[in-house]
């Protein structure tokens, strides 16, 4: 089996050692740029990870794959910072921002054609079946973002309609990169949908983490500037819990703080406290980390259905990793 540190070393080679055009500069800049700032490279490691539980060398087909998926997630953020207004991402200024939004469109896009001809290079034993299954995940994302947007206007959105949004603008793509590693290490049929399902529910943690972080994480850590989600309107894990939560003065006291201006600094700021004063006391903040280590618990259910021994120990420790993230 390839180990931990061995996904590692040939990540850290992939990344370092990517291409994509010289010119024009306009166009391809920004997409070396994403690729520089790095990120945690989940999707690749998730890939790549399931793939070492079949497979004993990491082959190029597996590793272009894996760069496509990390490809194909950054072009996502690069359109996802124009919709959210986000400055930052990774601790640098975001493509938007740095060049300007019609740069970030052009380049966003040629970064997902990029992404889709490196998926493409699947060996031709399972390339109908890869393609296929990234086709309807990245169908699957725009959905997802779509909703995201809907529900910025919208007064109540329920915890199912919210878990369907982030199952699709993120979890799908968890999913995705876990069984396409299973399908090109050769896992049988069944275990290649457990573990989509084990990347599902990662990938639902993983937001419900990422929205939590929004709110209530380090800037410095995470990359993001703190209260975008609260500023923008966002329904995030803790609005949703928060409007279950709260009755009476204090329901009336949370729409008031959702409804607050954010035209100048200090009334984004004014706002962004009193939105987590109001989480605080109704106790989401600690209800999400709860809800993470539950959606943690069925991902390893059905990684448990798909392998068991040091396989699915792997699987385990990838999955511990991921609860409890600052970043
Ligand atoms: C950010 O993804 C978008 C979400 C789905 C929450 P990551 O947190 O994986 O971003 P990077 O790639 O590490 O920057
Ligand atoms: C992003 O969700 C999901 C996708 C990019 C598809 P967010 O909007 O919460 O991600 P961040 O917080 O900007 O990274
Ligand atoms: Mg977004
Ligand atoms: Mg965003
Ligand atoms: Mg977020």
């Amino acid at each position: 089996m390839i180990n931990e540190n061995q996904i590692d070393a040939a990540l850290q080679q992939l990344f370092s050692g990517i291409e994509f055009p010289a010119a024009p500069e306009g166009l391809y800049d920004p997409l070396r740029y994403m690729i520089a700032i790095g990120g945690k490279r989940l999707r690749p490691r998730l890939c790549l990870t399931v793939y070492s539980i079949y497979k004993d060398v990491l082959d190029d087909a597996v590793l272009q794959c894996a760069a496509g998926l990390e490809v194909f997630h950054s072009f996502t953020l690069i359109h996802d910072d124009i919709m959210d207004r986000s400055p930052l991402r990774r601790n640098m200024p975001t493509v938007w921002k740095k060049w300007n939004a019609d740069t970030a469109i052009l380049s966003g896009d040629v970064m997902c054609i990029d992404s889709y001809r490196r998926i493409a290079s699947a060996p031709a034993r399972v390339l109908s079946r890869v393609m296929s299954l990234f086709t309807t995940t990245a169908a699957g994302v725009c959905e997802g973002q779509q909703m995201d947007m809907d529900f910025e206007k919208e007064q109540q959105v329920d915890m199912e309609r919210y878990m369907q949004m982030i199952g699709l603008k993120t979890g799908v793509l968890l999913a995705c990169s876990a069984k396409m590693g299973a399908i090109l290490g050769g896992a049988p049929q069944q275990a290649c949908e457990d573990l989509y399902g084990y990347g599902y529910n990662l990938g639902l943690a993983f937001q419900i983490t990422d929205d939590y972080l929004d709110a209530f994480g380090d800037s410095e850590v995470f990359g993001k500037p703190i209260g975008g989600d609260i500023v923008q309107n966002k329904k995030s894990w803790l609005t949703i819990r928060a409007m279950e939560k709260a009755e009476g003065a204090q329901k009336e006291a949370l729409m008031d703080a959702i409804g607050m201006p954010v035209e100048s600094v200090s009334q984004r700021e004014e706002k962004i406290r009193r939105v987590k004063e109001i989480y605080s006391a109704l106790g989401v903040d600690e209800d999400a980390k709860y809800e993470i280590l539950r959606f943690n618990a069925r991902a390893l259910e059905c990684a448990g259905k798909a392998c068991t021994g040091v396989r699915h120990e792997t699987l385990r420790r990838f999955a511990e990793k991921l609860v409890g993230r600052s970043r």
